[in-house]
């Protein structure tokens, strides 16, 4: 029998077993606030590498917040699906959230109306299955065993956490000009970060000068991150049990084209086929 990835079914959508529909379901009337941002990718797009920089700038531009330093990137930057209605209520604004929620079901009904703010961050999609594939290996909650040929078959079928990349990343990707949605691609960030942080740091409203700018970069480098506890989710206290003793990393490889060791022939024809077929005229291009 084929392993699979063990997932929680939310509105037709296979979620990390941490969420569930109930705690969705009271997340739909969450009230969003003009200050909020979420912080949204599909999943292994960059989320952890945006909450670290999302954090540093807030620091930053705020001023005020410099105890947020010593704290933890899923406490300033909380999953917002996962720790539920309650514990988003209670984080003092302004709020960031992370999140994979799908566009539609972002609580309050369409983001580009929305009074929030959101900043996506997709990747080629032959990179986040690859990074799904480790993902999956390494979380005890995924319950996934199998090979990467295995492993394919379930991203090609949409039965791996969050489901379809396409669905996920064409939703965002035709609401990217909305003037709250700050669309942004790994690949870009990987080839110019203080660029990426620029950007970032305009969108949250905070004029940071060359110098910061470059310090958060620096800081939020693949190296510097793997090195620092605060910025990797395996580090944080309540997840710490699922994560696997195999000596495996979160903040893994870090790099554009993994792909490339993984993927065969065989796979590589069957999903360029599977990305015209859905995203054929969309603009958004992938090699
Ligand atoms: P790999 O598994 O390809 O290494 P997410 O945070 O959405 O789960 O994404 C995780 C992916 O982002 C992992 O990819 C991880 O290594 C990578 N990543 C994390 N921090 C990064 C950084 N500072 N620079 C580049 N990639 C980073």
């Amino acid at each position: 029998m084929m392993a699979a990835v063990t997932t929680n079914i939310v509105n037709g959508i296979p979620f990390p077993v941490l969420v569930d529909q109930a705690k969705y379901d009271a997340l739909r009337d969450f009230p969003l606030r003009s200050d909020d941002f979420f912080l949204v990718t599909h999943i292994k797009s960059g989320t952890t590498w945006l909450q670290q920089i999302s954090k540093l700038v807030k620091i930053k531009g705020e001023k005020t917040s410099t105890k947020d330093e010593d704290k933890h990137i899923f406490e300033t930057c909380p999953w917002f699906e996962v720790i539920g209605k309650e514990a988003a209520m209670s984080v003092p604004s302004p709020r960031l959230f992370k999140t994979h929620l799908p566009y539609h079901m972002i609580p309050g009904g369409d983001p580009a109306s929305s009074v929030a703010k959101f900043i996506y961050v997709a990747r080629n999609p032959k990179d986040v299955a690859v990074s799904l594939y480790h993902h999956s290996r390494l979380l005890t909650h995924c319950e996934f065993d199998g090979d990467w040929d295995c492993f394919f078959e379930l991203f090609m079928e949409g039965k791996c956490e969050m489901g379809s990349w396409f669905d996920h990343v064409s939703d965002w990707w035709k609401h990217r000009d909305a003037k709250n949605i700050l669309f942004l691609k790994y690949e870009d960030m990987k080839r110019d970060l203080p660029a990426a942080v620029m950007s970032i740091s305009k969108f949250m409203g905070y004029d940071l000068d060359q110098a910061t700018i470059e310090n958060i970069a620096e800081q939020s480098s693949f190296e510097s991150m793997k090195a620092n506890p605060l910025a990797n989710p395996q580090h944080f206290e309540p997840l710490k049990n699922n994560f696997k003793d195999t000596g495996g990393n979160f903040i893994r490889k870090g790099i554009v084209g993994d792909w490339k060791n993984h993927f065969n022939e065989e796979q590589l024809a069957r999903f360029n086929a599977e990305y015209a077929k859905r995203m054929a005229g969309t603009g958004l291009e992938y090699d």
